[in-house]
């Protein structure tokens, strides 16, 4: 058998027969790496026998997918409504944020409920796991824990134990013998996830996909798997914030917006219920600069606290800082106040915080960043019970914003009492116990929230 090496970037798959420094494909440097290709790969089969033939549309039966509860209710909620049988899903997030500790109280859950998992594990031998688990509460006798890298055993160990669920952690310590490229290559993470993926499909198992996310790129990212797998979930959160989030990026069985929200505690993860109120817990009252926003994320507000800080800078180049939110945004919502209402920021370090930990990528987030950054500025506190919503125009207008109603009534829990929104979102909204004070500008805005 003849073998030739080829340059593989191991963030996004690219291939070049000569080494890079840059990948031409996703930019990033250094990322190329040098694997054996073997020729005439033996894990792609010619296809001999007659094969699948095609079916009308109306007599493809089981259409009502067959989901399987993973016993967490946020997990299942992320999931679409839970493990669709026979799909492939890869849970992406940093080393240390709690994919190993997540799965294997979800696990738990299944096992507990019946169900029989099989839990692959590369990194952790079994005692490790089973001290971890046994801390967790961890009790199912029908959990299995196997401490296997090779793919062709954990293949058979399936179909031996032919479990419900299958959990492999990670799909980057996994490898095959029909490559020769070292464990974590892009070449071995793709072709040890394409066996599980046809393990999966054809045996209705589900399978989980644990894939570490590296900033090096000395491993294979998840990105390389993201095409494949049928549902690719985030989790995030900072290692010195308790706080997780279970964010779905892709899925083919439900929808792509939904979130879960977990606390890391000395048990392992907790589900939190009502996260506005987890988010809102350490306000400070009546202070300049705080200003509450509610976001959607999927069928689901939430309220967050938007912080800002603007102070004299000593720098000839003041500083512009923002945790949470985009920096390009608080640079346009900057030039606006200084445009349209004649606030002088130039010679001030703007500092922007979204409180907890959480990511906020929507427009409607603009208005009460816009606020934030003038209530410090002007050192005029916001009523905390003032909820701020609407998109911010260069013009300086206030734009509608998607679902009004479901933010409000998020806040009109928690006490609030009064809403600064733009005037384009308030000709059918009637909200019980809710002061609606429609906006046009950012002028406006500011006279009502802190004028
Ligand atoms: P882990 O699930 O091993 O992360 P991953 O699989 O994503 O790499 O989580 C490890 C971190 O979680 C570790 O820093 C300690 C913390 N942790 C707790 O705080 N409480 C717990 O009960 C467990 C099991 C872990
Ligand atoms: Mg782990």
């Amino acid at each position: 058998m003849k073998t030739k090496t080829l340059f593989t970037c191991q963030k996004c798959g690219f291939q070049s027969p000569k080494w890079l420094g840059k990948c031409p494909d996703c930019n990033s440097w250094n990322s190329l790496a040098e694997e054996i290709q073997v020729k005439g790969p033996s894990h792609i089969v010619p296809s001999t026998g007659p094969g699948a033939s095609p079916v009308s549309f109306t007599e493809i039966t089981g259409t009502a997918e067959m989901r399987l509860s993973c016993g967490i209710a946020e997990f299942d909620r992320v999931l679409g409504g839970g493990l669709v049988a026979g799909s492939l899903i890869l849970i992406g997030g940093n080393p240390g944020i709690g994919k190993s500790t997540l799965l294997l109280q979800a696990m738990d859950l299944v096992g507990k409920s019946s169900g029989t998992v099989l839990y692959v594990s590369g990194e952790e031998s079994a005692r490790q796991i089973h001290l971890r688990g046994a801390r967790m509460g961890v009790t199912a006798k029908s959990l299995y824990i196997l401490a296997e890298t090779s793919l062709e055993k954990i293949v058979t160990q399936i179909q031996k134990v032919k479990p419900d669920v299958v959990v492999v952690d990670s799909i980057q310590t996994i490898f095959t013998a029909a490559l020769e490229s070292a464990p974590g290559s892009v070449s071995q993470v793709r072709e040890s996830a394409g066996r599980l993926m046809m393990v999966a499909k054809g045996s209705g198992i589900p399978v989980i996909l644990v894939g570490h996310v590296t900033k090096d790129g000395s491993i294979a990212g998840p990105r390389v798997l993201e095409h494949m797998v049928d549902t690719v979930l985030y989790f995030e959160g900072d290692i010195g914030h308790p706080f997780r989030i279970l964010r779905a990026v892709k899925n083919r069985f439900g929808s792509t917006n939904e979130i879960g929200v977990f606390e890391m505690t000395d048990g392992g993860l907790v589900e939190v219920r009502n996260p506005s109120e987890l988010f809102l817990a350490e306000r400070p009252i009546g202070v300049s600069g705080s200003v509450v926003v509610a976001t959607v994320e999927g069928s689901r507000p939430l309220l967050v606290e938007m912080q800002a800080l603007v102070t004299g800078s000593p720098l000839g180049m003041p500083r512009r800082t923002t945790i949470g939110v985009d920096h390009n945004r608080l640079s346009l919502l900057v030039a606006v106040l200084e445009k349209k209402v004649g606030l002088s920021l130039a010679g001030q370090d703007i500092f922007l915080n979204v409180a907890g930990g959480v990511r906020l990528n929507e427009p409607a987030a603009d208005l009460g960043m816009t606020v934030a950054v003038a209530s410090s500025h002007l050192d005029k506190g916001v009523d905390p019970h003032t909820l701020v919503l609407g998109e911010v125009g260069l013009a300086g207008e206030v734009r509608g914003i998607t679902q009004p109603e479901t933010r409000i009534k998020e806040a009109a829990k928690f006490g609030f009492r009064s809403c600064i929104l733009p005037s384009g979102n308030i000709k059918q909204l009637k909200i019980k116990g809710m002061e609606l004070v429609g906006v046009r500008t950012v002028e406006e805005a500011l006279e009502r929230a802190i004028g």
